[in-house]
């Protein structure tokens, strides 16, 4: 069965095609980065925009890619150079291959989901396929069961880390699971990025923090965890303020001097041990919550998923800490793309679990709720 799977949540406009919810046919994504870096983050209006532009021809790409490999007669150019791509009408004789529309219906930003949602409605209508809404948090758990032979088995322990969310998940099936634990603040990947912003590492800034800190001393500064209801939660704002603290001491200055400013002060070795300590503290709020899970409910697989999954600090913490093997997927995969929502797209055809082209409704604030 192939689901042609698409993604608008954020700042990545993406279409894949993936067969049976593991084999990936295609898997095509535009990021709007680029765009999004001279403001320092993702603008919400900036975003729905450019998903407008993109969406049909990232989709008509993947649908060549899977279908009509090395005859992609139907578009031209590269999908960056959108004047030249376009639906046109030989990609539809490649719409008899698909037999399934899966779409991102949350969470994520409004203008972009809503994007996302109603050309896979359309699509959907007129193209006559049955359609899938997907929870495009549940879907990072998916990109780990694409092109391997070896998928995690349930029940799966699944830290899901981004930019938007941070949950410990336990799933003993499919769509059987129960959030463990979530964060109290912000999302893992927010605070890496504000804390790149403040040490003028730029965006986004996951892999920012993580290049920095190669350089750095993880014990240069010691960040203290904060106290948690629950051992399976984590939290990251107090970090980040700590991280804050930290740099306005270095450059003797107070909470009266601008905060976008103190990375000028402070010298390159500065900057390093505090992306390495930042990030040595904050791995280890996730590494905490997830040995405390694994201990607790012995899952037959822990997995990590989410942006913040490509970090390889948490990698390696965690299998340091943990007596099984960890499962995670390449660091494309790991991101924002479209072969997750197929994938748990598929899944969810097998349960019936179909929504009708005139009925969906996108939902930002989607959340896998916590029993
Ligand atoms: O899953 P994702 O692509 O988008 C959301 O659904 O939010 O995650 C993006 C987040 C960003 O905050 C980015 O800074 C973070 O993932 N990220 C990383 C790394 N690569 C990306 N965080 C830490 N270390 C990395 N290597
Ligand atoms: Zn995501």
């Amino acid at each position: 069965m192939n689901i042609l799977g698409i993604e608008t949540s954020c700042d990545e406009t993406a279409a894949a095609v993936v067969k049976d919810g593991r084999i990936m046919l295609s898997n095509v994504v535009l990021s709007q980065i680029d765009i999004h870096r001279e403001f320092g983050g993702v603008v919400p209006e900036v975003a729905a925009r450019s998903h407008i532009e993109a969406i049909l021809p990232v989709a008509a790409k993947a649908l060549s890619q899977a279908f009509a490999k090395g005859k992609e007669p139907s578009v031209k150019g590269e999908v960056k150079n959108l004047t030249t791509y376009h639906l046109l009408p030989s990609t539809h004789q490649l719409w008899n291959k698909v037999d399934a529309i899966a779409v991102t219906y949350g969470p994520g930003l409004p203008g972009a989901l809503l994007v996302g949602t109603l050309t896979a409605r359309t699509l959907a209508l007129t193209k006559q396929k049955p359609l899938l809404a997907v929870d495009h948090v549940h879907a990072h758990v998916y990109a780990n069961f694409l092109d391997t032979d070896n998928p995690p088995k349930f029940p799966i322990l699944a830290l899901i880390v981004s930019g938007g969310h941070s949950q410990l998940v336990l799933l003993r099936d499919h769509f059987d699971y129960e959030v463990l634990g979530q964060t109290a603040d912000d999302a893992a990947g927010e605070a890496f990025d504000k804390v790149a912003k403040l040490l003028g590492l730029g965006y986004p800034g996951g892999p920012a923090i993580a290049r920095a800190a190669k350089r750095g001393n993880p014990h240069a500064f010691s960040f203290t965890k904060p106290r948690m209801s629950s051992a399976f939660d984590f939290s990251f704002s107090g970090l980040k303020t700590a991280a804050l603290r930290q740099a306005q001491q270095l450059a003797h200055k107070d909470y009266s001097f601008p905060s976008h400013q103190l990375a000028s002060l402070l010298n390159e070795q500065q900057i390093n041990d505090l992306a390495a300590s930042f990030q040595q503290a904050a791995v280890s709020f996730m590494v905490d919550a997830t040995v405390a899970a694994f201990e607790q409910y012995q899952p037959k697989s822990v997995i990590i998923a989410g942006g913040v999954a490509a970090n390889t600090e948490l990698r390696h913490q965690l299998t340091d800490r943990l007596p099984i093997n960890i499962t995670y997927a390449p660091p494309r995969l790991c991101t924002d793309n479209a072969s997750m929502i197929a994938s748990l797209g598929y899944f969810q055809s097998r349960a019936d679990k179909f929504v009708g082209p005139l009925t969906l409704a996108h939902n930002p604030s989607l959340s896998m709720k916590k029993d």
